[in-house]
């Protein structure tokens, strides 16, 4: 059983709404920026499916890989409502992201689903396996600082002395013993693994400690502030994602 598992339920319930919006929509635009067309994408852990079903929008052919029946049947079912010519770019199978795979990929996704994992190593390397030399990997993981950054802003202060140290939390999804990663940990495992970085953002910093419940009344102000502190210093550093693209040698 993946450790996602136990926050799978809640994970769903809060597609769509405020936080889900912000680190959909900031990840999207970021990896777009990096993209030529017509690409062969591979997205492991694709989940319910929001980004191969973007990315095939845009014309890329995506495979979607995750561990989960239940959420590849809500993939499926997200893409069953595209129109034929999209459906026909996007497949999904179970399979585990760890599993090596010697495929010529031009990208490789990998979006929320470190922070279920042991390491980010094996991870690194399994997803650069992935892609061709000269293709990207993009990787959005769990930022260590984010832990009592959150704690702070919802003034819990014992929570928040605590994620000074941590490495592990319990996510907003209940997931106890969730994993969280230093930025520049990411970078090195992805080198470690025949990637190089070529760019990375943060994701989510102003509206983090939000409950999903608090939308905003202009959600494109709010999406072009995180955007904005996602891409510099010294605001990325503290959001709670961090989002990599690395080039495979
Ligand atoms: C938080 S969801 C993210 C879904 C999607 N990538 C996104 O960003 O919206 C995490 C996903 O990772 C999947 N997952 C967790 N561990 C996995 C593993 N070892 N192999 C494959 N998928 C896994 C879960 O089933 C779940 O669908």
């Amino acid at each position: 059983v993946s450790g996602f598992a136990p926050g799978q339920d809640r994970w769903i319930a809060g597609l769509g709404r405020v936080r889900d919006l912000v680190r959909q929509t900031l990840v999207a635009r970021q990896l777009a920026e990096h993209l030529q067309p017509g690409l062969e994408v591979l997205d492991v852990g694709c989940g319910q499916g929001t980004q191969a079903i973007a990315l095939a929008r845009d014309g890329h052919s995506v495979t979607g890989v995750d561990a989960s029946a239940e959420m590849l049947a809500e993939a499926e079912r997200a893409a069953a409502a595209e129109p034929d010519e999209v459906r026909a770019r996007l497949r999904f199978e179970q399979g585990d992201a760890l599993a090596r795979r010697d495929g010529p990929h031009d990208l490789v996704c990998c979006h929320g689903v470190a922070m279920y994992l042991p390491a980010i190593q094996p991870l690194a390397a399994a997803l650069v396996s992935a892609v061709r030399p000269g293709g990207l990997v993009s990787l959005l993981t769990r930022n260590r600082a984010g832990i009592a950054m959150r704690a702070g802003m919802q003034g819990d202060w014992a929570a928040a002395l605590d994620g000074f140290d941590a490495t592990r939390y319990t996510n907003r999804l209940g997931v106890e013993d969730a994993r969280a990663d230093d930025p520049e940990a990411v970078r090195s495992a992805l080198a470690a693994a025949g990637a190089q970085t070529v760019a990375w953002y943060g994701v989510r910093l102003f509206c983090d400690h939000w409950s999903n419940s608090e939308a905003p009344d202009d959600v494109a102000a709010l999406l072009a502030a995180e955007e904005q502190a996602g891409r510099r210093d010294p605001y990325r550093g503290l959001a709670a994602l961090t989002h990599t693209i690395a080039a495979a040698r």
